[in-house]
């Protein structure tokens, strides 16, 4: 095992953020390392409360405040009653990492409807939905002065807004939409401060792949399109938006931050082309 770095310190002291998809895999570390540094933090969760409650007393334990709020991203009522919850106990918001996702993977010739509706349903229309409300709590409610931004918010997009993946097209087209999204925002709401960015993870260890690493043979097989040689895990974002929501990366606007261990470096020309 090579060390690991040192957790991100308190960069995020008085900041509240809200992490969609919290209960599990990339979010649940989003919300620990935030938590960790510094912020409170609202937890969100669709289904697994149990999950996510048993995140929100980790946190709350070890002297930090956490909350869980349900609410299905793809449904405007629910994020904005969401959001109303979060301001009604903590304030306000400044940090809003918009990051719950699914797959529903299927060959275009086989793929319904329904698959594509759901995947497009959370990943874009639920990025929107989160987006604009994190935009205006912050509007709002005004500089405040716990950071040099008006508010921070942060998608969860993927190497797939950029590679091509058959047998996930819904998947993808909803990482292409989320990189136009993402950016058209920044361009919007830089004059304002308002900073927003993407994190484009690659193979992380979550459920949502498990398949994929489950077994030595089908981790191998992974490996191979990973230059560095290991499938990452959860903390290896993470740390990486607790650095991105901080005022450490006050000049980062609309930038993608691939956290992939070299997966969009085209591993297969290393040897060929
Ligand atoms: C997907 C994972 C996949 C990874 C690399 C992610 O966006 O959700 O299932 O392992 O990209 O292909």
């Amino acid at each position: 095992m090579n060390a690991q770095p040192p957790p991100t310190h308190r960069l995020l002291t008085g900041q509240n953020a809200l992490v969609t998809g919290a209960n599990s895999g990339i979010g649940e570390g989003i919300a620990r390392e935030l938590a960790a540094a510094g912020a409170n933090v609202v937890v969100n969760y669709v289904v697994q409360p149990d999950a996510a409650q048993t995140i929100c007393d980790d946190i709350n334990k070890a002297g930090g405040k956490a909350i869980a709020i349900r609410a299905d991203v793809s449904r405007e009522d629910q994020v904005q009653a969401m959001f109303a919850e979060a301001v009604r106990q903590f304030g306000t918001l400044d940090i809003v990492c918009s990051n719950a996702g699914i797959q529903r993977d299927a060959k275009l010739v086989d793929m319904t409807l329904d698959q594509w509706n759901q995947v497009i349903g959370v990943n874009l229309t639920g990025g929107f939905l989160v987006a604009r409300e994190a935009a205006r709590e912050f509007l709002r409610r005004g500089m405040r002065d716990v950071s040099c931004a008006l508010g921070k918010i942060i998608f969860t997009s993927s190497v797939h807004q950029e590679i091509p993946w058959a047998g996930h097209c819904n998947y993808a087209t909803t990482k292409g939409g989320m990189m136009q999204l993402m950016e058209s925002i920044a361009q919007e709401l830089a004059p304002q401060k308002i900073r927003v960015n993407s994190i484009c993870p690659g193979a992380i260890k979550t459920p949502i792949n498990h398949k994929a690493w489950a077994t030595p043979e089908a981790e191998a097989a992974l490996e191979k399109l990973i230059p560095c040689g290991r499938v990452g895990v959860p903390a290896d974002v993470a740390r990486v938006v607790a650095w991105l929501a901080s005022d450490q990366a006050d000049y980062l606007y609309g930038a993608s931050i691939y956290i992939d261990g070299g997966m969009t470096l085209y591993p297969g020309f290393a040897t060929g082309g």
